[in-house]
């Protein structure tokens, strides 16, 4: 049907007689000719319709934008080059037209950016956009490449259930109700997690797969309720080697995609990050950190003034802002506000003008607890300069982290004091097995399946809140691209981590029966991990919009705008699944 596309079309075609299929990207009518820009998935080429060539002429005067068409032209030199168009040199003067379809006037505008709901509603349509369309070559590229990779490494690439039982990984499950079982359901996979450690129990020594995963979350700028995993597992490797290896995969699409070459992953502790960032994703391209200064203000009168205990996990630490010159009384006061919302009472700060002068010189909140050596010392720990402000919170430990983490982020955004276009890739690890909540109930900080770390099985049976688990995220420029760990392997133990999480005996049985029974049957030591596909492909595509590497997602509340989904069912469709819907 063609000969050519639109965007690969050179100089050295000149006069050559070529066929093209596209759309009118747009049109100029000048007259005596008319111009159109035609456009296929490889870019855009200028066509020159002549009145003198009264058929085609006529046709080309009906065309509307979008219409889908093809062309019989000469490619000739054009007049005025275009430096924006690869194929800027030449154009094709048209002397045969078909038009295979006139587009309606479009419900959305390219150039103003439609809003979200129109732009979702005619998905396809703005999947025309160059952006989305090369968002979608480079996912396709990174996919290539993992394949590629994993396959040279002796990975195999193994299909595992969607219609499957429920496998916990902190989110509510989608349910599918089954015809042949009315009142049963398959859940989908939040991840192929069980089915991986099956197939380790199997003897297949190396796995992969890149599969979508269902989660029924609160979704954010980079989640959706269907995402697309890289799921790795291997038996008999330690979590260092998993960590190696998936560096050299990471390392390869960041050189074969954007020739950019990582160095080695720095390894922080989960305790760490929470204490120097107030995050366990921490965006590290900012180089603002947490400074415990506890030490230097144990004295009563500070700590009654802070209304806390250090013997009780409280603790008081600051971020040191290199631009205080540029933070008004109003702006501090909107930071106040701002840290309310993580817990703490209040935000304090010291402005530092002339360190000379010591206390003579210095705006701050606390000036009535501070004498010259708290000043000094604080001074000398947080390596503060003349035109630098202190933000300091006193709180409980997990309120403090957790403000000062989100400080720090909000002050890298308005006011990008670092590079933004630099790689920050870090692994974090040693993360405690367990969560807790006001209750005391335990519930597992990665999923159930995850192993200790040596020498923390004591700790299992006295302190489960201490005992650290075997596992590591991979977290680049703030955003958590992938989490995994050492695996239970032993029956014992995985049951007695389903005990700590208050899991029934009973339930147990139901719902973890099968592995149970399979981790009795030679279960090798395995250790795995996932890797979001989507954020990979959000990073190296420079958009903070996972909807943007997504051929078709789902609004933030998971509804499809395009085909209406979740749609009703018929009532006898609901009866075949003995189903009765209770309207709310
Ligand atoms: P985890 O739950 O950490 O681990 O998921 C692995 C990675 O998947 C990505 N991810 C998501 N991406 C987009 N939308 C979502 N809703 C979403 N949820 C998760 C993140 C995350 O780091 N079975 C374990 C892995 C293992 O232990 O091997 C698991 O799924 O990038």
């Amino acid at each position: 049907m063609r000969t050519k596309y639109c965007g690969n079309i050179r100089i050295v075609d000149l006069h050559k007689s070529i066929i093209l299929c596209g759309w009118v990207n747009k049109i100029r009518n000048l007259n005596q000719f008319i111009f159109i820009d035609m456009r296929d998935w490889t870019g855009i080429i200028q066509l020159v319709f002549e009145r003198k060539n009264n058929i085609v002429f006529k046709q080309a005067i009906n065309l509307k934008n979008e219409s889908c068409i093809r062309i019989i032209g000469i490619v000739q030199k054009r007049n005025t080059k275009n430096k924006n168009l690869d194929t800027g040199e030449i154009e094709i003067l048209v002397n045969k037209i078909k038009i295979f379809n006139i587009s309606k006037t479009l419900p959305l505008d390219y150039s103003n950016n439609s809003n979200d709901d129109i732009r979702l509603k005619y998905r396809y349509l703005d999947l025309r956009r160059s952006q989305l369309l090369e968002n979608l070559k480079i996912r396709n590229k990174i996919t290539y490449l993992t394949r590629l990779f994993m396959t040279k490494k002796n990975f195999l690439d193994i299909e595992t259930p969607f219609l499957t039982k429920s496998t916990p990984e902190g989110a509510r499950d989608y349910l599918v109700p089954s015809r042949n079982y009315p009142g049963k359901f398959y859940a989908l996979p939040q991840s192929p997690q069980l089915f991986k450690q099956l197939l380790m129990i199997s003897g297949i020594d190396k796995y992969y797969q890149i599969v979508k995963c269902f989660r029924d979350e609160d979704l954010r700028s980079d989640r959706q309720p269907e995402f697309t995993q890289i799921d790795i597992e291997a038996s008999f490797i330690s979590s260092t080697k998993i960590r190696n290896f998936v560096e050299k995969l990471i390392k390869k699409i960041w050189v074969k995609i954007i020739n950019c070459h990582l160095d080695k992953f720095p390894k922080i502790s989960f305790y760490d990050a929470m204490q120097r960032y107030g995050s366990d994703k921490p965006d590290l391209r900012n180089p603002m950190e947490i400074i415990d200064v506890s030490d230097l203000l144990i004295k009563e009168k500070v700590l009654s003034f802070f209304k806390i205990n250090l013997e009780k996990k409280h603790r008081i630490a600051l971020l040191c802002f290199c631009q205080g010159d540029k933070i008004s009384r109003k702006k501090i006061d909107e930071y106040s506000n701002y840290v309310k919302k993580f817990g703490s009472k209040k935000l304090f700060y010291i402005k530092i003008n002339k360190i000379e002068n010591g206390l003579q010189d210095i705006q701050s909140s606390i000036k009535n607890i501070l004498d010259k050596t708290i000043l000094k010392n604080i001074l000398k720990k947080t390596n503060a300069k003349n035109g630098d402000i202190l933000f300091l919170i006193a709180d409980e430990e997990r309120i403090v982290n957790r403000s000062l983490g989100m400080l720090r982020i909000k002050l890298g955004d308005d006011f990008i004091f670092f590079k933004k276009n630099i790689w920050k890739p870090v692994w974090i690890v040693d993360f405690p097995m367990f969560k807790q909540d006001s209750n005391g109930k335990f519930s597992s900080n990665h999923h159930p399946f995850t192993a200790l770390k040596k020498n923390n099985q004591k700790k299992l049976e006295k302190n489960p809140h201490l005992a650290i688990s075997d596992s590591y995220d991979l977290v680049i420029n703030g955003y958590e691209i992938g989490g995994g760990s050492v695996r239970i392997h032993d029956a014992k133990i995985q049951k007695k981590i389903f005990d700590i999480i208050g899991i029934e005996k009973k339930i147990q049985k139901e719902k973890f029966g099968f592995l149970m029974e399979a981790l009795k049957y030679g279960a090798p030591p395995h250790a795995g991990i996932a890797l979001g596909l989507d954020r990979i492909v959000m990073l190296l595509t420079k958009t903070n919009n996972i909807k943007d590497v997504i051929a078709f997602p789902k609004t933030t509340s998971a509804s499809c705008l395009m085909t209406n989904s979740p749609s009703k069912s018929k009532k006898s469709t609901l009866n075949e699944l003995g189903i009765n819907i209770i309207e709310k």
